[in-house]
């Protein structure tokens, strides 16, 4: 594309358009423009991730960035905190089972080229995250499932451990007892971590990492394995993040569908409200699910929105280090499906 070409495209109208306002009008919308971009300076570096747990990946993850290290590193090492804490149930080692008692772990990351790497179906593997960042720089793939992805973790060093801590066993033995399969919205502010940064270089990366819904069925995956759903990151524009009913995230190709709001013109806020009224449009029972999505664009601006209230949130920049509650769409206090 010619640089003429690309400066008209930056302007946002058509070339016809621009024969007609004639190359004086043109020049001077343009300066006013460029004048306008000027005064934005983009916040950087920033990480944004989800729920209660996220506070203390961010407090890993800036360490990296404070450090001028790289979005991607930041956000492997993040969400490894809540992935290696026998306390979060919903996130790696310590994570609750599937109705059969296995804990079995969905990861992606994806870098600032456009690389990604993904695991599913992950068993025995406390550390999912870093076997997705391996798919993603040592093979010629982007996904790794069930026994094939163990295997390759072993062939990478990996130990295979018992996932499943005496504290989940004890609540899958209770959970046995009636075997009703009602997972809960928000129990324990907890599900999937999703953390997006960008760097001080003005680079941006995620990752995401989950034990998925507890009780499900064996074999299930969920979105936080599936790029573009759970995660999706495009350099030039911004990156999402998703939490939540995986299934209706997968369904509306959540997080690609953010940050391709976002080319479009949407602010972070803007384009999560959107994907999640997509979600609310296409599924009369949305009343009775949370999703919440996290966005972050070049700019360092971040946004965040649920479709249930609930969704807590980390951001950390240079000017804060806060834990919020997103926007939603029902006030109401729904508690399960
Ligand atoms: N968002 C996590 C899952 O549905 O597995």
């Amino acid at each position: 594309m010619s640089s003429r070409r690309k400066f008209i495209k930056k302007l946002g109208i058509t070339l016809p358009a621009i024969t007609l306002l004639g190359v004086q009008a043109y020049e001077v919308k343009g300066a006013s423009i460029l004048a306008e971009k000027k005064k934005t300076t983009p916040i950087k570096p920033v990480v944004i991730s989800t729920w209660k747990f996220g506070f203390s990946a961010n407090e890993k993850a800036w360490e990296t960035l404070e450090a001028g290290g790289k979005a991607l590193d930041a956000v492997e090492s993040g969400v490894q905190v809540p992935e290696s804490d026998p306390n979060v149930s919903s996130v790696g080692f310590g994570g609750l089972p599937d109705r059969d008692g296995n804990v079995t772990l969905d990861s992606c990351i994806m870098d600032e080229t456009g690389n990604a790497g993904s695991v599913a179906f992950l068993q025995g593997i406390k550390n999912p995250i870093r076997v997705a960042r391996m798919v993603m720089e040592k093979t010629p793939h982007v996904m790794l499932v069930g026994k094939g992805a163990q295997d390759y973790a072993v062939a990478e060093g990996f130990e295979i451990e018992d996932l499943l801590t005496d504290k989940a066993r004890t609540r899958w033995e209770e959970w046995k007892t009636d075997a009703n399969y009602k997972p809960e919205i928000n129990v324990e502010d907890h599900d999937t971590i999703g953390m997006i940064a960008l760097d001080k270089h003005g680079n941006l990366s995620g990752a995401c990492t989950t034990s998925g819904l507890a009780w499900k069925m064996h074999g299930r995956v969920g979105d936080s394995a599936i790029i573009g759903a759970a995660l999706f990151v495009d350099n030039e524009i911004g990156a999402a993040t998703a939490t939540g009913k995986g299934e209706a995230v997968m369904k509306t190709v959540g997080a690609f569908l953010i940050v391709e709001l976002m080319r479009q013109g949407k602010s972070p806020q803007e384009a999560c409200e959107l994907a999640v009224q997509r979600i609310i449009e296409k599924n009369p029972d949305s009343k009775n699910f949370q999703v919440g999505y996290l966005a972050l664009n070049k700019e360092g601006q971040t946004g965040a929105y649920s479709i249930q209230k609930g969704f807590t949130y980390n951001v950390f920049d240079p000017n804060k280090k806060e834990q919020m509650q997103a926007d939603h769409y029902y006030e109401t206090d729904v508690r399960s499906y």
